[in-house]
């Protein structure tokens, strides 16, 4: 039975991977046996979720870029590609949201989430399937979020980037899934990260405990709960899966 979860010989990307979310994910990724390339802005933070999953036993690459500059994204799968030989996995992790509301956001803040929660991960997507396509082969994982199904306050562009961020799961499914590729994305609820656009949040007791109580299960999400949702989306025991949307929020969705 774990064999159809096993990723040995794959080769993922996990973006924004240096803390919180993609670092949990890049370390469940290796312990099912993929080669994972670990990607961030800051070379430090990526070293040290490389040196956890060398540590761990895995194997990882680290290779610092940011998502939205479109050369180096480019040149960094077209280096996957050629140094590890194929790129199989994608996840869609970089991402944030700026709390701004949209009466105050100016132009440039609603794009600057725009391009990193939606239109980077469209390039990379895009970029990435070209060898996945050729090989017929191809797993891409878009990291959503709650906020694309239920907003929140001082939050119009995260909610607009995330929802836009599904409908293209569900374009790119259709385009490639007689390819061989899938894709699928996950949609956390609320999750408790060391140093994230929530931390704000989470300091003020009142509103941490009142994200809580919306959930059925009465609590935050925990940084390595994402972990069975993305090898799942990942290996061969989703391969009938493609173009849903995995919500994973302790059941804040389904609740009045
Ligand atoms: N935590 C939650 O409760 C929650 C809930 C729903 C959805 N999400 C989504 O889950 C994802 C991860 O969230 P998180 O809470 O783990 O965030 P986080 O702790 O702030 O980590 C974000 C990661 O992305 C990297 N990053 C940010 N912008 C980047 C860019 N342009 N290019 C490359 N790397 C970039 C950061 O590293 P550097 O600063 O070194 O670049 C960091 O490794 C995001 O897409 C977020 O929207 C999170």
């Amino acid at each position: 039975m774990t064999k159809i979860f096993s990723l040995d010989g794959k080769v993922a990307l996990m973006t924004g991977a240096s803390r919180g979310l993609g670092r949990a994910m890049a370390l469940a990724l290796a312990a099912a046996g993929a080669h994972v390339v670990v990607n961030g802005r800051n070379e430090a933070g990526i070293e040290k979720t490389k040196q956890a999953i060398i540590a761990a036993g895995g194997k990882a690459t680290a290779t610092a870029f940011d998502t939205t500059d479109i050369v180096k994204a480019d040149a960094a799968i077209d280096r996957i590609e050629k140094e590890l030989g194929h790129l199989d996995i994608l996840v869609n992790n970089a991402g944030y949201g700026n709390a701004k509301t949209a009466t105050e956001a100016t132009n440039a803040e609603w794009n600057e989430i725009i391009e990193v929660d939606l239109n980077a991960c469209f390039r990379l997507a895009k970029r990435a399937s070209v060898g996945m396509i050729r090989r017929g082969w191809g797993r891409i994982i878009n990291i959503s979020s709650i906020n694309a199904h239920i907003a929140r306050e001082a939050n119009a562009n995260y909610c607009a980037a995330k929802a836009g961020l599904e409908g293209l799961t569900r374009a790119l499914a259709v385009e490639w899934g007689a390819k061989g590729v899938t894709v699928n994305a996950i949609a956390p609820g609320y999750m408790m990260t060391p140093d994230n656009m929530d931390t704000p949040l989470r300091a003020d007791l009142e509103k941490r405990e009142w994200f809580a109580q919306r959930t059925a299960l009465k609590r935050w999400g925990q940084a390595d709960e994402l972990d069975g949702a993305v090898v799942y989306l990942a290996s061969n025991a989703s391969a009938y899966c493609t173009g849903t949307v995995l919500i994973v929020d302790g059941g804040m969705s389904v609740k009045i």
